[in-house]
């Protein structure tokens, strides 16, 4: 297994459409290991593909809760979005260290494949619907902050910038 590099904001792959994958094979059970690992050694709860500079529709996911296992999609696609929305915080492991409040559906239906390539269901709500959301945006080249009013996006990337410039 290996940690995957996360791209951050301003990396062109963040913002372009992903390209959907074949099906299963050796190559991307490997990425999908390394997404995992990634995504757990960054204390991140999703992580899409395009996050580790590959343009394929791969995402991974653990909420942590229990009666929700970690879980890979291979082409996932929200095919119903429930009327009721809310709103909650969110991050970006492509953008650390800010927070924006994002309103989105409470439910969806996402349907996909598995990494073996079976057909997969899933009805969500709650903390995974909404993870499962922003990682499909990611497939989309969509970021959480685009959802958030100008004067708040701009104070936000105000001080992500000064975040990435004290840590580089
Ligand atoms: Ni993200």
């Amino acid at each position: 297994m290996a940690l995957l590099n996360i791209e951050m904001l301003g990396a062109e792959v963040l913002r372009r459409p992903a390209e959907p994958v074949p099906g299963p094979s050796p190559e991307l059970e490997r990425l999908i290991r390394d997404m995992f690992e990634t995504m757990y050694d960054a204390h991140g709860i999703g992580l899409a593909a395009p996050q580790a500079g590959l343009s394929h529709r791969v995402i991974v996911v653990d909420v942590g809760e229990e009666s929700r296992p970690p879980l890979a999609l291979l082409n996932p696609v929200i095919t119903q979005s429930g009327a009721e929305r809310d709103r909650h915080e969110e991050e970006c492991l492509s953008i650390p260290g800010i927070t924006g409040t994002v309103e989105r559906p409470t439910t969806v239906v996402v349907e996909g494949l598995d990494p073996q390539g079976q057909p997969v269901r899933l009805e969500a709500e709650g903390m995974l619907a909404r993870c499962l959301q922003h990682e499909i945006d990611h497939l989309n080249g969509v970021l959480f902050i685009d959802y958030l009013s100008p004067m708040k996006r701009t104070i936000l990337l105000k001080k992500y910038r000064r975040l990435a410039e004290r840590d580089a």
